[in-house]
């Protein structure tokens, strides 16, 4: 297991570049299940997730090959099964649901099991599926789709009881794609990631519209030929670069972003007292620290608003900003594994019914920490490049699931970290 150590106090500066976005990344490589003619997707980030996936289609039989950010994906032939030991290190991996029940009529895939997170059901990806005429057993920690006569089309609400749902929305969408007649559905996931992977399905000539709104409709297609798509760029590793040039740059220049994807963020950032300034374009930003850095409130929510993938990272960065904040997560209201860390660097944070109450201190200080989940290691590598001394950020493979050589990344800006293998 590698750890990461961060030695606190230099100022970053300079340039990156964002990778292409693993969240988009995911369905869209299981998305290329539905067709057996060849996909080439471009700007896959190197990272364990994505990796993970690239394993699993090659489990079911698909030909993979990946050079450098680039995978083509052939899947002629392919099995309707994907087992507990392939799905229970990434949840994400409940995406091929939707394509192996369309293309083979069947789909057996194991129940993700817990997740640190949350309590992350997965009912909505059911009902989903079942409003398309599948009909579903759970047997043995599995759930069994199928539907031998083919999936029709249908109304679908997807919505749950904390907002919509982006995988059940990517899942249904997939599946709608091969099904018969018109499906629409409501509520749906309106994240640039469910676009991302409409824009994808429509390359294989599926015919999907209404992507970015609440609601989308897919007139089914008898078969999907092949396609080529380049992934957006991750919005949660730009926001989490961000905010490590406001807590700790001078003027460091974030480029391949995609502004609109990105106004939650920096306006929270605006509102701690930072400045981004964006190009004409959109697309690059240089973000500087304000010379008076305050306390906000922020509240996460489903796309437009603030993502639950930047609450961790945002907590952080209040940790030491004067005044008082209020964090909440109405989506993973249990998503604070990170705040028992921050607190053994001396930040003074009371996590309450789903929300951080951050009483800024002037500096953390370093101390071995763990990372217990993607994010929460992100605020862990933030915390500790302002800390006094040499912060220890052990079980470093969270961070590596999605995350592109984050080391590199921050040694490039003047960052002091040091991977340690073990
Ligand atoms: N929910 C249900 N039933 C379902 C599905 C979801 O009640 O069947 C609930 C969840 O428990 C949660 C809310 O609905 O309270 C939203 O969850 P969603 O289904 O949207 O999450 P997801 O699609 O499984 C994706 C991202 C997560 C991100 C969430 C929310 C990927 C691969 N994962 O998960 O990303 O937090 O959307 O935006 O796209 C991460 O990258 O660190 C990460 C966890």
């Amino acid at each position: 297991m590698d750890k990461l150590l961060v030695h606190g106090g230099h100022t970053l500066g300079g340039s990156i570049n964002i990778s292409g976005s693993k969240n988009a990344s995911l369905p869209i490589l299981a998305a290329a299940l539905l067709t057996d003619s060849d996909c080439i997707i471009r700007r896959v980030p190197d990272v364990s997730d994505t990796n993970y996936m690239i394993q699993i289609l090659g489990a079911l039989g698909a030909d993979v090959e990946r050079a450098s950010g680039t995978v083509r994906i052939s899947a002629q032939s392919i099995a309707d099964t994907a087992p507990y030991e392939l799905v229970r290190r990434m949840r994400a991996s409940v995406c091929v649901m939707g394509p192996l029940l369309a293309r083979l009529g069947r789909a057996v895939v194991s129940l993700p099991g817990g997740c640190i997170i949350g309590d992350r059901p997965i009912d909505l990806h059911i009902r989903g599926l079942k409003a398309l005429g599948a009909q579903v057993e759970i047997e043995g920690g599995n759930m069994i789709f199928s539907a031998p006569d083919g999936l029709t089309g249908a109304e679908i609400d997807m919505r749950g009881t904390h907002g919509p749902t982006v995988l059940g929305t990517d899942n249904v969408m997939m599946a709608a794609c091969l099904a018969r007649g018109t499906t629409v559905i409501e509520s749906a996931a309106t994240e640039p990631e469910v676009i991302d992977l409409a824009d994808f399905l429509n390359s294989l000539g599926a015919k999907v519209s209404g992507a970015g709104t609440r609601r989308i409709t897919i007139e089914g297609v008898d078969q999907l030929g092949g396609g080529e798509h380049t992934v957006i760029p991750d919005r949660i590793e730009a926001g989490t670069f961000i905010a490590a040039a406001a807590l700790a740059g001078d003027g460091v220049r974030i480029r391949r972003i995609k502004q609109k994807h990105l106004t939650a963020i920096t306006d929270s950032l605006a509102e701690a007292g930072h400045r981004v300034e964006f190009d004409a374009a959109g697309e690059s930003c240089t973000v500087r620290r304000g010379d008076t850095p305050c306390g906000c409130n922020i509240s996460t929510a489903p796309y437009p608003s603030f993502p639950t993938d930047m609450q961790a990272q945002m907590t952080a960065l209040l940790a030491t900003s004067p005044g008082i904040s209020v964090v909440r997560d109405t989506i993973f209201p249990q998503r604070f594994m990170h705040v028992a860390e921050l607190k053994r660097m001396g930040a003074n944070i009371k996590v309450d019914n789903g929300a951080a109450i951050v009483h800024g201190v002037k500096k953390l200080s370093a101390a071995p920490v763990m990372a217990s989940d993607l994010r929460a290691s992100a605020a862990l590598v933030l915390a500790a490049l302002t800390a006094t001394g040499t912060t220890e950020i052990n079980r470093l493979y969270h961070i590596d699931r999605g995350y592109e050589h984050i080391d590199e990344k921050l040694l490039s800006l003047g960052a002091a970290v040091e991977r340690v293998r073990e």
